[in-house]
C-alpha cells in the first residue's frame, strides 16, 4: 500500500463524528507546528493550551501580550476550526499583581479587584469576539476536599462568592454572543458533581448569563467509573445547560502508580486504554443533544502535560493517536461503532 494510500484509509475523527460533536484538540506555539498534519486531518475545534491564560496575556496592569493566542487564532482560521477560550477566572496561572494593593496596600480590595477583572475580561473577550465562539469563564472555583464548597482563593477572599456571577457578566458583556462555561475537574465524582450542580443552579437562579459546563475529564484507565460518568452527564443535563468535554485524556497509569520503568506502554495497557475510550464514546454518542464538543487536551502521545506530571521521570500516553500521530487501538473503537 502506497503512503497516501494509507493516509486515505484513515478516517478523520471530527468528519466521522459530523454528526454528533465537535472534537477538539489542546495546542500550543509549538504543537500547532508539529502537529500540524494531524491537527488538520481529525480536529475541527482548537482551545489554547496556555496562551489565553491570565498570566500569558496580562502580565502587569497596563501590559497585554497577545502574540502567541493570536497565532494559535490565526491557526485556528486557517484551518476553518472552531476556537475555544480557556480561561478567564482561575486561581492559578495568574499574576500577583491582580491581587495586590494599589498604594502599596498587601491585598487588593473589593472594588479594585472587581474593576481588574473587568478590564482584563473586556480585553481579551473584546479581542477575539466573533471568533472565539465559547469561553471557559470561570475554572476550577470548586473545593475537593469533602464538606467545603467553593475553593480558598484570592477571588474568594477579596471579593466575595458573587466573583463568579461577576465573571460571567463582564464575559457577556464583553461578547452577548459568546456561549459561556463553567470548567472543572473531578466533575463526575459525586460529591464534587453535587457542588458543581449546587454552583450553577444558584448562577441560573440569580440569572447570571452561563450557558454550559465543562467537563475536564482528566480521566485514566480505571476512574472514574462509566456509572459516575453517566450520572454526572445526566444531573449536569437536567440542569437544560449544554455539555462540553474541555480536556479530556485517558492516562494509562491508575493514580496511585508511581511506576516509570516503561518507555513504552504494556499492550495490556493499550487494550484497557481502547476499552476505556469505547465506552465513553458510546456513552458521548447516546448524549449528543446536550453535548456539543469533545476536546482532549492534546492531540497525540508525542507531547501531554502528563509526561512527567504528577509522577517526574515517567512518560505518559493518554491519546487515541500515538508518538508518530497513527492511530493507536483506541482510535479505531471510537472512529468506527
Ligand atoms: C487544568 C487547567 C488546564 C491545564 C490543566 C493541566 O485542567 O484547566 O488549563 O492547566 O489543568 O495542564
Amino acid at each position: 500500500m502506497s503512503d497516501r494510500k494509507e493516509e486515505n484509509a484513515i478516517p478523520g475523527l471530527a468528519a466521522q463524528y459530523g454528526d454528533y460533536f465537535d472534537i477538539g484538540a489542546a495546542v500550543n506555539r509549538r504543537t500547532i507546528k508539529t502537529q500540524q498534519q494531524v491537527l488538520a486531518a481529525h480536529f475541527n475545534s482548537v482551545t489554547a493550551e496556555n496562551e489565553m491564560k491570565f498570566e500569558l496575556l496580562h502580565p502587569q496592569e497596563h501590559l497585554y501580550t497577545f502574540e502567541a493566542a493570536d497565532e494559535i487564532a490565526s491557526f485556528a482560521k486557517e484551518h476553518g476550526m472552531k476556537l475555544r477560550g480557556h480561561t478567564l477566572v482561575w486561581h492559578n496561572q495568574t499574576p500577583d499583581w491582580l491581587f495586590a494593593g494599589a498604594n502599596g496596600e498587601p491585598s487588593a480590595n473589593r472594588e479594585t479587584l472587581l474593576a481588574r477583572m473587568k478590564a482584563h475580561i473586556a480585553a481579551v473577550v473584546g479581542r477575539y469576539k466573533g471568533q472565539i465562539y465559547a469561553w471557559d469563564v470561570v475554572n476550577e472555583a470548586i473545593e475537593d476536599k469533602s464538606g467545603v464548597w467553593l475553593r480558598d482563593s484570592s477571588y474568594l477572599r477579596i471579593i466575595g462568592e458573587d466573583y463568579i456571577a461577576k465573571a460571567f457578566e463582564f464575559a457577556h458583556e464583553a461578547d452577548p454572543s459568546a456561549l459561556l462555561f463553567y470548567n472543572d475537574y473531578n466533575e463526575c465524582f459525586p460529591e464534587k458533581r453535587d457542588k458543581i450542580i449546587r454552583l450553577v443552579r444558584s448562577l441560573l437562579d440569580q440569572g447570571v448569563p452561563i450557558h454550559g459546563i465543562g467537563l475536564q475529564g482528566h480521566w485514566n484507565v480505571h476512574d472514574p467509573s462509566l456509572d459516575d460518568i453517566r450520572s454526572a452527564i445526566e444531573r449536569y443535563a437536567e440542569l437544560g445547560l449544554k455539555l462540553q468535554m474541555t480536556e479530556l485524556d485517558m492516562s494509562v497509569f491508575a493514580f496511585e502508580d508511581q511506576r516509570t520503568d516503561l518507555r513504552e506502554p504494556t499492550a495490556e495497557m493499550l487494550e484497557r486504554q481502547a476499552e476505556r475510550y469505547e465506552e465513553v464514546f458510546r456513552l458521548f454518542r447516546q448524549y449528543k443533544e446536550v453535548l456539543t464538543s469533545v476536546t482532549f487536551w492534546g492531540a497525540a502521545d508525542d507531547y501531554t502535560w502528563l509526561d512527567n506530571f504528577p509522577v517526574r521521570g515517567r512518560k505518559n500516553w493518554p491519546f487515541v493517536l500515538d508518538e508518530q500521530h497513527q492511530p493507536k487501538p483506541a482510535f479505531w473503537k471510537i472512529a468506527s461503532w
